[in-house]
C-alpha cells in the first residue's frame, strides 16, 4: 500500500490547524493565529477588482511577476529604505512569504549545506529546510527580552553555513532587532561568506520608537541578501498569499529557478493591486501603525488582568505572555486550559523550538492582536476568570 514520502513523515499538521479546530470547537475568542478578523482597506479591494474586471490582467502573468508589481516593490524599497533593487532582475512574485522563503531556500541552499535558524521560528522554517535536505543550526532567543547571545550566534557558524534565516521584526516575540544587534551577525555573515534569508513580512508593524532596519540596507549586506515579504500583514489582506523576493540579481536568479517550477506565476489581479497598495504614501503607514499601537495596549491590559507577564512587543502583532505565575502546566496544557475553560484561544510555542531548546518557552503563550478592539476587550474579560 502507498504510503507517505519519508520527506514528509516527521511533519504533523501545523498547530494552527490544530487550534483553530478546538477554537471553533469551543466557541473560544481566536487570538491564536495571525488572522485580522477586520476587512483590508476598501480601496486596495477596489484595485483588486478593477484588475479583475479590467480584461488584461485574468491570464498567467510572466513567471517572475507582472513588470507593475516588481516596479512597486523596488520603489517602495527604495523609498522606504534607500535600497536599489533592479525591478526586471532583482525580483521575483511568490505565493505570499511562504513560497518566498521556501524559493529562496531550494535556489540558493544546497543539501548537506547548514542553515542558521534563529529560535523561536516561524512554523515553515525547519520543515522548508528538511524537504531541502539542509541542516538546521539552532539558535536561541533568550527570554524575557528576547536577546541575541553574540558567541552562541558566533558558535553556530561553521565552513559548512550557507545562510541565515533571519526575522524582524520578529513573529512570536515582537522583538525588532537594533542595528547593533544586526551589525554583529552581518559582520559574521560577511567573515563566514554566508547568505541571509530575511523574512520581512512584519516590515510595517513596528511601535514607537523602534525601527524597522532591513539586514539587506547594512554595508556588504545587499549582494548576500535575499528579502522575502509579502502584502498580507502590511496591507491586511493575509488570504491573497502574494508575495515577493528582492535582492542582488545574481542570487534572485536562483530563486527564479526554483519558482518557476514550484508556482511558475501568482495571481495576477492581486499583483496590480499590489502595486497599488504599495505605493501608499506614508501616512498609510503612520495609520497602521496607530491602529495597531491601541491592539497591542488592549492587549498587554488583558494580559496583565490575567495575572501573565509579558515584555511589550516592539513589533508584529504577537506578544509571548509568561502564564508561569497563574498555571503549573506547560505550554500545551495552558493553550487547552485557556480554550476549553476560559474561551481565548492562543499558540503554544514550543512547536516553533527545536528539542534542545524547548524547555525556554515551557511556561509561555503567543497571543495574536491583529482582531478587533472589541474582541481584544472581550478577551481581556474573559481572561479574568484567570486569577480565580
Ligand atoms: C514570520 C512570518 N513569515 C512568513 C509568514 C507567511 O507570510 P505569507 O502569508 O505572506 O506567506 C508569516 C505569516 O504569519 C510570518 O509570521
Amino acid at each position: 500500500m502507498p504510503t507517505f514520502a519519508n520527506r514528509v513523515l516527521p511533519f504533523g499538521t501545523t498547530i494552527f490547524s490544530e487550534i483553530n479546530t478546538l477554537a471553533a470547537q469551543h466557541g473560544a475568542i481566536n487570538l491564536g493565529q495571525g488572522r485580522p478578523d477586520f476587512d483590508a482597506p476598501v480601496n486596495i479591494i477596489e484595485e483588486a477588482v478593477k484588475a479583475l474586471q479590467s480584461g488584461q490582467h485574468n491570464q498567467y502573468p510572466p513567471g517572475i511577476g507582472a513588470p507593475e508589481f516588481r516596479r512597486g516593490i523596488a520603489n517602495h524599497a527604495s523609498k522606504v529604505y534607500g535600497l536599489d533593487v533592479d525591478p526586471d532582475r532583482g525580483v521575483v512574485a511568490t505565493a505570499g512569504a511562504t513560497e518566498a522563503i521556501f524559493a529562496s531556500i531550494l535556489g540558493l541552499v544546497d543539501p548537506g549545506d547548514e542553515v542558521i535558524v534563529i529560535e523561536p521560528y516561524f512554523d515553515s522554517y525547519v520543515p522548508n529546510l528538511l524537504m531541502a535536505g539542509a541542516t538546521p543550526v539552532f539558535v536561541p532567543l533568550h527570554p524575557p527580552e528576547w536577546t541575541l547571545d553574540p558567541d552562541e550566534l558566533k558558535a553556530a557558524f561553521s565552513p559548512r553555513t550557507r545562510a541565515v534565516l533571519w526575522n524582524s521584526p520578529q513573529n512570536p516575540t515582537g522583538r525588532v532587532f537594533s542595528v547593533e544587534e544586526m551589525t554583529v551577525l552581518a559582520n559574521l555573515c560577511i567573515e563566514h561568506d554566508v547568505l541571509v534569508i530575511s523574512d520581512e513580512v512584519y516590515e510595517h508593524l513596528v511601535f514607537e520608537p523602534a525601527r524597522h532596519i532591513p539586514i539587506a540596507s547594512l554595508p556588504g549586506m545587499f549582494e548576500r541578501t535575499v528579502t522575502a515579504s509579502s502584502l498580507g500583514k502590511s496591507y491586511s489582506v493575509t488570504g491573497w498569499k502574494v508575495g515577493w523576493v528582492y535582492g542582488p540579481p545574481e542570487l534572485v536568479a536562483g530563486v527564479m529557478r526554483a519558482h518557476q517550477f514550484v508556482t511558475f506565476a501568482v495571481h495576477h489581479p492581486s499583483q496590480l493591486a499590489g502595486a497599488y497598495a504599495l505605493a501608499q504614501p506614508g501616512t498609510y503607514y503612520e495609520e497602521l501603525q496607530a491602529m495597531y499601537t491601541v491592539k497591542r495596549d488592549l492587549m498587554m491590559e488583558a494580559l496583565t488582568g490575567a495575572g501573565i507577564k509579558a515584555k511589550t512587543p516592539e513589533g508584529t502583532y504577537f506578544v509571548m505572555g509568561d502564564f508561569s505565575d497563574i498555571f503549573d502546566g506547560d505550554d500545551l496544557a495552558f493553550t487547552q486550559h485557556l480554550i476549553t475553560e476560559i474561551g481565548v484561544a492562543c499558540i503554544p510555542p514550543s512547536p516553533f523550538y527545536s528539542d534542545e531548546h524547548r524547555h525556554l518557552v515551557g511556561k509561555m503563550a503567543r497571543f495574536a492582536f491583529c482582531k478587533n478592539d472589541d474582541t481584544l476587550r472581550q478577551a481581556g474579560e474573559r481572561m479574568k476568570k484567570l486569577l480565580k
